[in-house]
């Protein structure tokens, strides 16, 4: 491991003012996606929509890092030059999800265990000949009834505890997701208790590992209410509470933390990072790395009219230019 490397990749990926684009959905993710707006569920459209993406004009003003796929990184555009390539001359770094996925927890079923340790030295090590210099790995948490469950939770972590162990003797930077799910009728209370609950898990097991810390990157879902709770969370609460949260649970030396959009309204996702960095200075760089908060206009656009690459890029640039303001507290 070279801390170095990994302090400096991080650096590039915190830089202000931007934030990170995760195009990285499975391929049944983006099929379901594709699905819903009557676009063909084949490679090859899933091909075009990301080159799409990965070509947009001066999306590097916005966008440090695009975290892909397996299948995405190992693509190329129409003319014949890689995806990564594409991203690295506009000084992009290359991010990948190396987690494979979500099975039942065996103890208790409703609740879901992400798997794919199995063989990841061996992934790692092409994909970084492949030029990422940064991966992910994701854990979902559902909030219910007596849910989530302690042994779920500790599983969960020590598997992302080994997954950055692995990542760093790459001198890969290891983006750890503890994703609270928003579905569900929980209260906001209830989120910070979980989220907190499950942060001090995740940085004992990463401690164990002895995971680099200022060579991680925390990816965390906001606290706020389910997305079937009445009342919704008010803005000004979910960046209280978020704020608390973070400044207890997550070490001080944490390289960075970046946001996932998980669901929300794409402008509130914006709105609530815009008011975080509106509290003053933070203790860590904090950023985004939206999915679907970012993609979500651009989809529709390539839906209707695949051919009109233009104004699918050009709201791919516009929502990347809205959470760029809001990454430094700007965006009106
Ligand atoms: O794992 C989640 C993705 O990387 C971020 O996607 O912003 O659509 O939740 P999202």
């Amino acid at each position: 491991m070279d801390t170095k490397i990994l302090t400096e990749t991080v650096s590039k990926l915190i830089a202000k003012p931007k934030g990170i684009l995760a195009i990285d959905e499975s391929i049944s993710t983006c099929d379901a996606r594709f699905e819903k707006l009557g676009i063909p569920t084949t490679i090859e459209k899933r091909q075009e929509y990301r080159e799409l993406l990965v070509t947009t004009p001066e999306i590097e003003k916005y966008v440090s890092g695009f975290i892909t796929f397996d299948e995405t990184i190992k693509q190329s555009t129409k003319n014949g030059t890689p995806f990564h390539q594409v991203l690295k001359e506009k000084g992009i770094l290359v991010g990948i999800k190396v987690d494979q996925g979500l099975k039942d927890f065996p103890d208790s079923p409703i609740e879901k265990m992400t798997i794919g340790l199995e063989g990841l030295t061996e992934r790692l090590k092409e994909y970084k000949n492949l030029g990422a210099s940064f991966a992910k790995w994701r854990e979902a948490i559902t909030i219910g009834d007596g849910l989530p469950t302690e042994a779920c939770l500790i599983t969960n972590a020590q598997s992302l505890a080994k997954y950055a162990k692995l990542c760093q003797e790459e001198n890969i930077v290891p983006m750890v997701e503890p994703e609270v799910l928003i579905d569900g009728k929980h209260s906001i209370e209830q989120c910070l208790e979980i989220t907190a609950y499950n942060l001090d898990i995740l940085f004992t097991e990463l401690k164990k590992e002895n995971v680099f810390i200022p060579g991680t990157i925390l990816k965390t879902s906001m606290v706020l209410a389910g997305k079937d709770h009445f009342p919704q969370s008010q803005v000004g609460e979910v960046a209280e509470q978020t704020l608390k949260c973070l400044k207890e649970h997550v070490p001080l030396d944490i390289g960075g933390i970046v946001f996932l959009s998980g669901g929300q309204d794409d402008e509130t996702s914006v709105l609530h990072l815009n008011a975080m960095h509106q509290t003053g200075e933070l203790p860590w760089p904090l950023t985004f790395s939206y999915g679907r908060a970012i993609q979500n206009d651009t989809l529709v656009s390539f839906a209707k009219n695949p051919e009109d690459v233009t104004t699918a890029q050009t709201l791919l640039l516009k929502n990347a230019e809205k959470c760029s303001l809001a990454s430094v507290g700007q965006y009106k």
